[in-house]
């Protein structure tokens, strides 16, 4: 459930207990809203986040950067191909379809960047199991 993710990734500990009380309360609309305060503030990690900030080096935080905006380039493409097939307005259509194939090139972009900078990652367009 996506709920206990989100608590998961509340940054400051008393906010993360008040949290785990509402959902064991049941209490999902309160949740919610702690929840949505606390992005709001940015005090919920984003995906993929779990270490401090302060003890990551500027490279690990780039290539954390560059992955996460690929993740939402791709989130990105697949809204985009579902409201292509479900709109019946074809001057839409053609916008939607657009704006899909430009989230295609930022995701090669972010992949392009992501191989010069992981050489692990570089290494398994060449060859792999
Ligand atoms: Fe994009």
């Amino acid at each position: 459930m996506g709920v206990i993710i989100s608590i998961g990734s509340i940054r400051d500990p008393e906010q993360k207990e008040v949290g785990a009380r509402l959902l064991k309360a049941g209490e999902e609309a309160a949740l919610e809203e702690v929840l949505g305060r606390l992005k709001d503030k940015q005090e919920v990690k984003m995906t993929g986040e779990y270490e401090s900030r302060e003890n990551l080096s500027k490279e690990t935080l780039d290539l954390e950067m560059a992955r996460q905006s690929l993740i939402e380039e791709l989130e990105a493409i697949n809204w985009y191909q579902e409201r292509i097939e479900v709109t019946k307005n074809d001057d839409l259509r053609k916008i939607l379809e657009h704006n899909r194939d430009e989230e295609k090139e930022h995701v090669a972009m972010l992949i392009e960047w992501i191989r010069k900078n992981d050489p692990t990652q570089d290494r398994m367009f060449e060859g792999h199991d």
